[in-house]
């Protein structure tokens, strides 16, 4: 299978800034040519999730990188941290960034994040502030950093008031996307990152949703092709919307799509994996357009057929699909913390039909409240 380059352009005050992804099959065993031009002779923090380098479970993708990489780098230093969300914290953080120094780094060095978004997210954080900044390079291994955590900067850790409160925007040199890592993900991380494809359907493209439809079964077998069309038309509508909205001052917030429900209702979960991220914004996505349909925005039609989908799919749509205890009120608390607000006022993403979000300010409290009081 030929791999294939898409280029993310973004622009700041000064000038357009780009990036490639590259997506391919068995892309881990040929980059060689790919990085060398971003990390020769340099020192390398290699940031991985602790299951590809266990003691008698060694992950042969993962041998074969750091074998490959040490050809034509300087030195490669390996820090293992658990993949789940737990992980996403301060003290961790703190572990990275205190074992990265003892590696004498400087400027020039680089982190490579290689696992899902948990390590994406908190090893991108770490170069963002390390030395006050250094490069970094994705290597995503779930369906949803591929699609998603691995594109676009978007870097921090959790609070313990919720989901990625401290962060920062600090984009990647390069991402490196190889599909065959798929192969050995679970099929409950696989069905949770298949939400965010979903998502960017509803979001902008309505062909592209229809697609998944059609194409689920098939996607399901882990099929390549499909695997490999899904992965790339994510990745060009993420870069598409972020071109010119880098620190989401717009209309990247539609990428929001189902996160204030889900960000409150993961967070419920107490990151223990009672309920993961996808599984989340899978409800997240069905109020969302719920709450449309019944603000008037949406139709009943559309609505319904989003949640099929996700149903066909064993994905929860429901708060009645949870066995954790959640409150309006306990809801409402959590919306607070919500970053798309601006003056105390919430803002939600919400859908006048499949392929076409927007963005909702001012919200009316007493509308959710009567909502989430009908869905609880
Ligand atoms: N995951 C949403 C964003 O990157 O903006």
């Amino acid at each position: 299978m030929k791999s294939e380059i898409i280029k993310v352009t973004f622009s700041n005050k000064v000038d357009n800034l780009s990036y490639p992804i590259f997506v391919g099959a068995n892309l881990i065993y040929n980059c060689e040519k790919i990085l060398k031009k971003f990390i020769h002779n340099k020192k390398i923090i290699l940031i991985h999730d602790k299951v590809f380098y266990k003691k008698n479970e060694i992950n042969e993708s993962f041998v074969a990188f750091i074998n490959l990489i040490e050809k034509f780098t300087s030195s490669v230093n390996l820090i293992g941290i658990s993949g789940g969300d737990k992980t996403k914290n301060i003290s961790e953080l703190n572990h990275i960034i205190e074992k990265s120094l003892s590696f004498e780094i400087d400027r020039d060095s680089i982190v490579i994040a290689f696992g899902g978004g948990v390590i994406g997210d908190i090893a991108g954080f770490a170069a963002s502030i390390l030395l006050r900044g250094i490069n970094y390079i994705q290597i995503p291994t779930t369906l949803l950093s591929q699609v998603d955590s691995s594109v676009g900067g978007k870097t921090g850790i959790n609070s313990r008031k919720s989901k990625n409160l401290i962060g920062s925007f600090h984009q990647p040199l390069a991402v490196i996307i190889d599909i065959n890592l798929l192969n050995t993900l679970p099929k409950r991380e696989f069905l949770a990152g298949l939400v965010e494809v979903i998502k960017y359907g509803l979001i902008k493209d309505d062909k592209f949703f229809h697609y998944v439809e059609e194409n689920y079964k098939q996607i399901l077998k882990y099929d390549q092709s499909s695997l490999k069309e899904i992965i790339i038309k994510s990745c060009k509508i993420k870069s598409e919307i972020i071109k010119n909205d880098e620190k989401e001052n717009g209309q990247r917030a539609l990428l929001n799509l189902g996160h204030t429900f889900g960000h409150a209702i993961e967070s419920f979960g107490k990151y223990d994996g009672t309920i993961i991220h996808g599984e989340a914004i899978s409800i997240g996505i069905c109020l969302a357009f719920k709450l449309s349909n019944k603000m008037g925005f949406c139709s009943l039609i559309e609505t319904t057929r989003v949640i099929n989908l996700l149903k066909n799919l064993k994905l929860p749509t429901s708060f009645l699909d949870l066995s954790i205890s959640i409150t309006t009120s306990k809801m409402l608390e959590k919306f607070k913390y919500d970053k798309k607000n601006k003056n105390n006022q919430l803002t939600f993403i919400l859908n006048e039909r499949i392929g076409k979000s927007f963005i909702k300010n001012n919200m009316d409290v007493n509308v959710l409240t009567k909502f989430l009081d009908e869905e609880i």
